[in-house]
């Protein structure tokens, strides 16, 4: 359906830039009318996603390179985060709560971005990167996977 608005920003996978990336959504996402809770949703998903592709995408590292994609369409959303890192070995696993490698994190990213939004899809490849797209529904609109919106 109708494309109303694109915004791609490309930014280096320092932890500050997680920020940039939720205003940069919040913005593109208030041109519609969507409530507070909505917005604090997108934004809680974009954040999870982006924090990955630094945390374990880049390893932390601080010079790769993380592309943000915001297409805002007359019936929904769309945001899609690339990362060029290391990776997921076993995409299945990562998608479950409690999967992370890491005592210290909930391993609930992945499971509050299903929880936010109406679609997530995932691609990766080991070596290669990973790049998520997630999907909400504008208000009034209830075409796609797991939306509840009415
Ligand atoms: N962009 C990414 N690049 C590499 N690995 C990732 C990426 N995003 C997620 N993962 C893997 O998926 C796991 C689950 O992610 P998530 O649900 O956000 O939990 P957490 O970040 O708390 O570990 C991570 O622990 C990591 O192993
Ligand atoms: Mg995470």
């Amino acid at each position: 359906m109708g494309l109303r608005n694109k915004v791609k920003l490309e930014f280096l996978s320092r932890p500050e830039n997680v920020a940039l990336a939720r205003v940069t959504v919040a913005t593109v996402a208030a041109e519609v009318d969507f409530n507070l809770s909505d917005i604090e949703e997108i934004k809680v998903a974009v954040s999870e996603a982006v924090s990955n592709a630094v945390i374990h995408g880049y390893e932390e590292q601080t010079n790769g390179i993380i592309t943000l994609t915001v297409k805002l369409y007359t019936d929904r959303l769309e945001i899609i985060i690339e990362d060029a890192g290391k990776g997921i070995e076993d995409l299945n696993r990562a998608l479950q709560p409690g999967s992370g490698s890491d005592p210290e994190r909930m391993g609930l990213g992945f499971v509050f971005m299903k929880s936010f939004m109406d679609e997530v899809d995932v691609w990766t490849e080991v070596g290669k990167g990973t790049r998520v797209k997630l999907v909400k529904s504008l208000p009034g609109v209830c075409k796609i996977q797991n939306c509840v919106r009415n």
